[in-house]
């Protein structure tokens, strides 16, 4: 089987970038470099890991939870069914709170999942320090790996907990956070059925965001408003269609929401504070 057949049989499954997924299979499973890969145009590989690779693929399984690891800003993850893939839509939240964190901080990671945001911000920056909460025990397991491999397990602590339940019996008393950070579950109930095949294999947890997509934003905001400090901000990754009802939500409780774009023109992202001066009762 040559790259080209590879090629031609991904792109009959509907694969929308069959070149490049071909050269990433061929590279992680046969453990041979890209550049190798493109020079030797017409090797045939008869590997039978990347024979049962190509039909995990061409029954649109994730070529991430095939090949077992994905990149994510500058570092590398371990992923598995147990965790959503870490997307390049929620690097800017990274980016975010790596630069606007002040010295010394400690922020907590919600709906925290393969660990990737909480883990690429401590990356970035030496200094912090956070905890990192999630419902599913697999994708917690996993979140622990990465944050091993890339090597700030002593700066994060991981808890357990289901946040639509009342009690966070496990924050120690009086510690505040300088930001509560969280890319939520925000798919509508109804949507899930109508999304692209590979997300069938997504956990439906990470996606299913209730009825209308709000619940957990609502919660967060609700719930944990009493845990930041007075200077500090929640950040929220955003579906295309959730963002203004983000930014409601937040005016609502008398709060100032900042919708930020992405590269494409697409709000993703909301950075929510006190207004100086202004009450916040939630
Ligand atoms: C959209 S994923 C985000 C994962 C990761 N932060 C990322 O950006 O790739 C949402 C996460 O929320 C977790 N989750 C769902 N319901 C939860 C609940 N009730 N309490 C805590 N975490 C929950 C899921 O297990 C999943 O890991």
């Amino acid at each position: 089987m040559t790259r080209t057949d590879i090629i031609r049989r991904l792109r009959a499954a509907g694969i929308d970038n069959p070149e490049n997924e071909a050269l990433i299979l061929i590279s992680e499973v046969c453990s041979i470099s890209v550049e190798k890969i493109i020079r030797d145009r017409d090797t045939d590989y008869c590997h039978p890991a990347l024979t049962q690779a190509l039909s995990r693929r061409e029954q649109r399984e994730p070529l991430q939870y095939i090949i077992g690891k994905w990149p994510f800003c500058s570092e590398i993850y371990f992923v598995s069914p147990d965790c959503l893939i870490p997307r390049a839509d929620t690097e800017m939240l990274v980016y975010h709170a790596a630069e606007k964190l002040p010295p010394g901080a400690y922020f907590a990671d919600l709906c925290t999942g393969s660990g990737c945001i909480a883990i690429s911000i401590l990356a970035k920056r030496p200094d912090c320090s956070a905890i990192a909460v999630d419902i599913s025990r697999g994708a917690l397991n996993l979140a622990r790996k990465n944050a091993i491999l890339n090597d700030v397990e002593d700066r994060i602590q991981f808890y357990e907990h289901d946040l639509l339940c009342d009690t966070e019996y496990f924050l120690p008393p009086d510690r505040t956070f300088d930001a509560i950070i969280s890319n939520p579950p925000y798919v509508k109930s109804t949507d899930i059925d109508k999304l692209a095949p590979e997300l069938a294999y997504e956990p439906r947890i990470a996606l299913d965001g209730g009825a209308d997509g709000m619940a957990f934003y609502q919660l967060i905001l609700l719930k944990w408003g009493k845990y930041l400090k007075s200077d500090g901000f929640f950040l929220f990754e955003t579906g295309f269609d959730t963002a203004a009802k983000v930014k409601k939500l937040a005016e609502a409780l008398n709060l100032d929401c900042a919708i930020e774009k992405d590269s494409g023109g697409n709000q993703r992202m909301a950075v929510i504070k006190d207004i100086p001066g202004g009450c916040h009762e939630p």
